[in-house]
This record gives C-alpha cells, sequence and structure tokens, in this order.
C-alpha cells in the first residue's frame, strides 16, 4: 500500500468513526500503554485501528502490546507499563477475573486505568473509566429480533458463545435468554464456546449441524460476534443448506462481512459494536487531567440493530477500508 493510500484510510478512519472531537490539546506528548487482546475479529482489528490512528491525532505516544488472548501477557505489559511510568493505561481486558493485583499496582503508581469494550470483576476505583456497549442489551436486542422474526413457530436455537469467562460471553448469553423467556417456542439446543474467531465458529457449528439431523432441527444460531456467524455461514453451505433461510442468522459487531452476508441474503441481522471505544476514553482522561473531572464510571455506547432492510450493501461499502 503506498503512503498516500495510507493516508487516506487514516483520515476517513479519524473521521468516520470518530465520535469525540479531536481538540484534547493537553494529551500532545503524552505516553499511553495499551494493552490489547490480540487479533481474534474483525471488530478487534477495528478497534486496534482506531485507536492507533486517535493517539496519532492526538499526539499521544501510544505503546501497543497485543497479548495474543492470553491474560498473563496482558498483566505483563501492564506491569511493563507502570515500570516505564506511562501517563495512564489502556486495557481491553480478555477475561473478566484476575485483575485486582495489577490494577492495584497501577492505582498506587498514580497511573489512571482506562477499561475498553469489556468489563473486570474488580473494585472500581481500580480505574477511571470503563467504555463498553450494555453488553446484556446487545443481547436481548438480538433475541427480540428472534421471537419477533419466528412468531410462534418451534425454533431450535444454537449459539455460539465468545471466550469464556470474558465479560461479553456471559452478558450477551444472558440478555438473549432474556429476550426469550416467556417463549416457549423458541429454545437453546445447543451452546458452545467459539471463542470470537471465524475458525472455531465454522467447526462448532459442523459439530451443531452433524448432530442435529444435518442441520433440519435447527432454526437459528445465535452467534456473540460476527466473525463467528461468518464461520458458520459457511458450515452451513458446506453442509448443503442456506444460511439466512434455512438457518436463521443473527450476530453482533455489525463488521463488512456481515453486511456482505446479509447482501447475498445469508445473513438476517447483527447488534452494532462501535470500534470507536478509544475517542470516548481519551476524552474522558483529557477532562480529567485538566482539572479533575471524574469521568462517568461506565461510558455506555449504542447498540443498533441492522436487518437486510439498512441497506446492507451500503453498509459494506461505508463500512470496508475502516480498519476492519
Ligand atoms: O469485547 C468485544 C468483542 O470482542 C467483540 O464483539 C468481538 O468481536 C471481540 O472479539
Amino acid at each position: 500500500m503506498t503512503l498516500i493510500s495510507k493516508l487516506a484510510i487514516a483520515a476517513s478512519l479519524a473521521t468516520a468513526l470518530t465520535s469525540v472531537s479531536i481538540a484534547q490539546e493537553n494529551l500532545k506528548g503524552l505516553t499511553i500503554g495499551f494493552s490489547q487482546i490480540g487479533s481474534e475479529s474483525g471488530w478487534r482489528a477495528a478497534e486496534t485501528s482506531v485507536t492507533k490512528q486517535q493517539a496519532e491525532a492526538l499526539g499521544i505516544d501510544l505503546k501497543f502490546a497485543d497479548a495474543q488472548q492470553k491474560q498473563e501477557n496482558q498483566i505483563k505489559a501492564i506491569r511493563g507499563f507502570i515500570a516505564q511510568g506511562v501517563d495512564a493505561i489502556l486495557v481491553a481486558p480478555v477475561v473478566a477475573t484476575g485483575w485486582e493485583d495489577v490494577l492495584t499496582e497501577a492505582k498506587e503508581a498514580e497511573i489512571p486505568v482506562m477499561l475498553l469494550d469489556r468489563g473486570v470483576d474488580a473494585p472500581e476505583d481500580l480505574y477511571l473509566t470503563s467504555v463498553a456497549s450494555d453488553q446484556v442489551l446487545e443481547g436481548r436486542v438480538a433475541g427480540e429480533w428472534l421471537v419477533k422474526e419466528v412468531g410462534d413457530a418451534d425454533c431450535n436455537v444454537v449459539e455460539l458463545q465468545g471466550t469464556v469467562g470474558s465479560t461479553p460471553a456471559i452478558n450477551r448469553k444472558k440478555g438473549f435468554e432474556e429476550a426469550i423467556a416467556g417463549h416457549a417456542n423458541i429454545v437453546i439446543a445447543q451452546s458452545q464456546t467459539g471463542d470470537f474467531t471465524r475458525a472455531k465458529g465454522k467447526e462448532v457449528m459442523e459439530a451443531f449441524i452433524k448432530s442435529s439431523n444435518n442441520g433440519a432441527d435447527i432454526c437459528a444460531v445465535y452467534a456473540h460476534n460476527d466473525d463467528m456467524a461468518v464461520g458458520a455461514i459457511q458450515a452451513i453451505k458446506d453442509a448443503g443448506l442456506k444460511p439466512g433461510t434455512d438457518i436463521k442468522v443473527v450476530s453482533i459487531d455489525a463488521v463488512p462481512d456481515i453486511f456482505a452476508a446479509m447482501a447475498a441474503g445469508e445473513a438476517n441481522a447483527t447488534v452494532e459494536l462501535t470500534p470507536d471505544m478509544a475517542g470516548p476514553a481519551f476524552a474522558a482522561l483529557s477532562a480529567y487531567l485538566a482539572d479533575g473531572t471524574e469521568p462517568e464510571k461506565f461510558i455506555i455506547t449504542e447498540s443498533k440493530l441492522y436487518t437486510p432492510a439498512d441497506d446492507p450493501q451500503g453498509e459494506y461499502d461505508r463500512r470496508k477500508g475502516l480498519g476492519y
């Protein structure tokens, strides 16, 4: 890719995905550590791109650490940031538990920590703010869509869960179950983790299909993210069935590939998760550093439902090239 096209993508990323104004002058020159989970999904890749672009636009020296899905790597990276004396730390925590010690170390070093896209089971005073979606709501939106879609018809759902122990896996399951409660015709027949990856989503869906009369007993797949849904779509096609018709597909993230599948009639619904978690976090940090303004402890992003009625081809065109 040429430098010009890289710059063009950077500019479009900053304008298309930045929800806060890039006017936080007091962040210029700061060093901020970012402990990212890894690159398990298209959504995660976009979050990484957006965060790097925003840091660059704000004049922040961003120290990026990819944890390759391992909490121990995240803890090591955070300890490294503390030792370097960074000005603040961003963390996308892979799982919910096991953070108290390292967050306490950051607090003792007076380094503000901001959580991105996932929560932790730790005292709230150990982090400045948490920017994330309402993940229970995401599950509920997906479940409510299915309730409407199937009406009174019987529907066996197979569920592809996210990473075991992560807050989106726990909460998206909970929200979906809440939405279908009271609708005895809708049953979660099988549920297993696909670890938020396309490959695992496909593999687990193949097993679900095999154990369900070659898929004839499955009415819908609910995937905790679009990448697993895309993997499941492939498994459904490989079994000689039509995704979107023989087996309905509902998931979460709103990445370009799910809109491509929707445009082809192979996916039915997705719930949008913005990859712009860093924008609100940087704005909160800026205000905090300026005059001690305590941000909201939980900054909640929007969870919008998209279906084939929402111009999937247009959504694909709008998002592709934005870092997904
Ligand atoms: O925490 C957000 C989730 O993590 C996204 O939905 C998923 O794609 C990612 O891996």
